[in-house]
């Protein structure tokens, strides 16, 4: 099946083209072609996304991203698509998402694909609206149905897939599966019992784990995004083997339950930087050497004990948070020292931020089962499980 993905659910616009066979015990998938234009650089000065500049930018990139990722799979100039009247109606909101299109349809026949896979939320709603309705008029120009994406079932699944050779591969999927999702949007622990069957076991009650590295970062001058800024000089203070003397609270780690919560790190974090006044560079490094040390602790033992309760055989990391090096140094060391029968793994790196071949791994597994839809609406607040 080829299936044609799309994600715009934040900064970055990303449009992918999977080559995707198999079946729930074995899938196997090809990218033949990939487009991303990250917009880090536009949201840089505000230290975070700009909804409406997001939604500015996946509009002007959406038809250049997508003619990329159709010619690197085979699909470049070769004739014309009739272009419906109705087009105008669907993206009445994007005038110029509407202009670049048609200039597209006018040197572009129909392109083989089956499905078009688009997030359809939790994200920022005005940037993925961008992406829904021009999915619908790809689907409205091509005839080719839409099924739409929770992005973080997109960001499990990819946790799932191994590289082997010019393809990627999803087998021998434990169930119950505990997927720890960590992105700048979520921090969740979500089971998964059956394919597409989720319990929420824990969640955030304030700022997701990416957004407390975004603040953190912002509050100590790094640049946007800061999770790979803290990282950064936090791996250099472990690899020279140097400690710190700043002291941070462990959040919630009492609390009996799976949930999470980093606000109160935050706000330590900027207590400290209140009462030091500036820091040395030195200085600097060992807070952030500090927090990542109270961060990946934290993930930790709520995990640990969701595992407990739940009796999960397989645990997955996913999400852009799942990047980080720690993170996955920590993981792996307390999974094979307490959990050595449970399957751990972490999705292949450049699988791990946004990007749209999540969301077409997901939009097959869907599309088998023929969850189409010809109504798609974009849902900020979209859940896996409530
Ligand atoms: O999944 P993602 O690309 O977008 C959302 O869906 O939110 O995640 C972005 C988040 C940002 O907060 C970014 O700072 C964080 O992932 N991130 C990292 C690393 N790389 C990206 N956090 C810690 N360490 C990293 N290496
Ligand atoms: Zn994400």
């Amino acid at each position: 099946m080829k299936i044609l993905a799309i994600e715009t659910s934040c900064d970055e616009t990303a449009v992918a083209l999977l080559e995707v066979e198999g079946d729930e015990s074995t899938v196997r998938f090809k990218v033949l072609g990939n487009g991303l234009l990250s917009q880090i650089d536009i949201h840089k000065e505000y230290g975070g996304v700009y909804p409406a500049l997001a939604k500015r930018a996946h509009a002007q990139n959406l038809v250049p991203v997508m003619e990329s990722a159709l010619s690197q799979g085979g699909f470049s100039k070769n004739g014309t698509t009739p272009v419906p009247k109705e087009l105008t109606e669907i993206l009445t909101r994007e005038p110029e998402l509407e202009k670049a299109l048609r200039a597209y349809l006018e040197t572009h026949a129909k392109p083989e694909i089956d499905a078009i896979a688009v997030t359809h939320g939790p994200g920022l709603a005005p940037a993925l609206w961008v992406g829904v309705n021009f999915a619908r008029a790809l689907s409205l120009v091509w005839n080719i149905p839409i099924v739409p994406i929770n992005h973080m079932e997109g960001h499990m699944l990819a946790s799932l897939a191994q590289k082997d050779g010019e393809s990627y591969v999803v087998k021998d999927a434990k169930l119950p599966l505990l997927a720890l999702l960590i992105s700048g949007g979520h921090t969740e622990l979500v089971l998964m019992n059956d394919w597409h069957s989720y319990e929420l076991l824990g969640r955030t009650r304030d700022d997701a784990v990416g957004e407390a590295y975004d603040k953190v970062a912002r509050m100590m001058d790094l640049p946007y995004p800061g999770g790979p800024e803290i990282s950064k000089l936090a791996e250099k203070q472990r690899e020279e083997g140097k400690t710190y003397s700043f002291e941070l609270p462990r959040p919630m780690i009492h609390s009996g339950d799976c949930d999470f919560s980093f606000s109160g790190l935050k706000t330590a974090v900027l207590y400290i930087l209140k009462k030091h006044g500036a820091l040395s560079g030195e200085e600097r490094a060992e807070l952030a050497h500090a927090f990542e040390d109270v961060v990946a602790d934290a993930l930790w033992r709520k995990t640990e004990r969701a595992l407990e309760i739940s009796g999960a055989r397989a645990l997955v990391l996913g999400g852009g948070v799942s990047a980080n090096v720690n993170i996955a140094r920590v993981f792996k060391k307390q999974m094979t020292e307490a959990f050595p029968e449970v399957h751990f793994s972490i999705p292949p790196r450049e699988l791990t931020t946004d990007n749209a071949i999540m969301i077409g791994l997901a939009g097959f597994y869907r599309a088998r089962k023929g969850e189409f839809s010809t109504n798609v609406e974009a849902d900020g607040n979209l859940v896996l499980a409530g």
